[in-house]
């Protein structure tokens, strides 16, 4: 048995598993030096693999552009040029450095050309890859389609892996060391732009981050946290600042456990079909409930109380997410009842909805919006 587990973490080493993150990783700069990957703890970060005589080189102007205009709040752009797609980046990283700063005035630091692909991949791009696969060219847009058009022809099946597809691939990292997004080479500057806005303030990196999470680790949440958050929840507007909502937090597991208990009597083969369940709470360890007038009202209040929950604790890197289903089971059966007694709510109240939090054990990504309901009246 033991003998296994260090087989598997040797083999996990070699395959570069063990990396905890991206600040766990070194790369070269252009003189052939280390740089830790932790140096730029705290920045936001566009990592791009670059070539001098692609039809996309003229991205330089753009990327430095940004840089320019980023470059003070906190952005960097990492420069890894790489020789691997069409033979695009040849000569040596002092006459690529020398063509980029004479003929697009780069002021970004450029790494010491690397491959991003095969049995030589930097580490680093094997970690990129790995957070943010490829999810396709834009085929309403002309070079997209190219693009699909050229590789398709060279592997049916290019568009399944994860590999980069060609050069000026850019990975959008976040100042806490998430790998936000990945953008192929054909993607619009405009929408790489309005993403690194995004990420260089913490307000919008941290809703942009948010996740509905539904494993949870077996650790409670300070009580001090949670204290910090129901702050930041009664802060939110209400109507005549009425406060029309009542919150009760839940830090009692052996209640999450009791009520569960019951919830697995109503609902065998849901709990069996589950394999991570925990308890009835989506399995986190803690609970914010949120009640609102018994007779209607006050239900657009309690959201608002409830979102600030949610990002305040997404902000503390909690992870939450907002059920109604378990309300739904609680106040329509009577067996359930103790637990709602145990919540102590005032008469003239209701349950109307809860925040199961805790410390995340998944990081999903992002369910897509549908911004086509979304218009601008001029
Ligand atoms: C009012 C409301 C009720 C919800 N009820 C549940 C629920 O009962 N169970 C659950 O797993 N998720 C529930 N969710 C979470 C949504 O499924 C989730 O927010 C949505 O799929 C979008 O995913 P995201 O939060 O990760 O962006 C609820 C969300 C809201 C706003």
């Amino acid at each position: 048995m033991k003998r296994l587990f260090f087989g598997l973490m040797a083999m996990m080493s070699v395959m570069g598993v063990t990396a905890q993150g991206i600040y766990d990783i070194t790369v070269k700069d252009d003189l052939g030096r280390d740089v830790p990957m932790a140096d730029y703890k705290g920045k936001v970060l566009l990592i791009v693999n670059t070539a001098t005589r692609c039809g996309f080189t003229p991205q330089y102007d753009e990327l430095e552009a940004l840089y320019e205009k980023y470059h003070v709040d906190g952005l960097e752009i990492l420069d890894f040029p790489c020789n691997q797609f069409g033979e695009q980046a040849p000569g040596t990283i002092e006459e690529i450095h020398q063509f980029c700063t004479a003929n697009f005035n780069i002021q970004f630091p450029q790494f010491d050309k690397i491959d991003v692909n095969g049995a030589g991949e930097s580490p680093l791009f094997t970690y990129l890859k790995a957070r943010q696969g490829f999810r396709g060219f834009d085929l309403n847009d002309q070079t997209g389609k190219f693009m699909d058009e050229m590789l398709r022809k060279r592997d049916a099946d290019y568009d399944k892996k994860s590999d980069i597809k060609w050069n000026f691939t850019k990975f959008l990292v976040s100042r806490d060391g998430r790998v936000v997004k990945r953008y192929e080479p054909t993607d619009k500057m405009a929408d790489i732009d309005a993403d690194i806005n995004i990420e260089l303030n913490p307000t919008l990196s941290t809703i942009m981050a948010r996740r509905s999470v539904r494993k949870y680790l077996d650790k409670p949440v300070e009580h001090e946290k949670l204290e910090v958050i129901v702050r930041a929840g009664i802060n939110a507007p209400s109507g005549m600042n009425r406060q029309p909502w009542i919150v009760r937090v839940v830090e009692n597991p052996q209640l999450i456990a009791d009520v569960t208990e019951v919830y697995k009597r109503y609902n065998p083969e849901q709990v069996k079909r589950d394999k991570d369940f925990k308890n009835m709470f989506r399995n986190a360890p803690n609970l914010i409930c949120v009640c609102t007038p018994a007779e209607g009202g006050g239900e657009l209040d309690a959201g608002l109380l409830g979102e600030n929950m949610m990002l305040a604790a997404q902000s503390m890197g909690l992870g939450t997410v907002c059920l109604a289903g378990p309300v739904r089971f609680l106040n329509a059966n009577a067996d359930a009842k103790f637990f709602l007694d145990r919540l102590d709510i005032p008469e003239g109240y209701k349950l109307n909805y809860i925040i199961a939090i805790g410390y995340p054990d998944e990081y999903p990504d992002a369910k897509p919006r549908d911004a086509s309901k979304v218009k601008y009246i001029n």
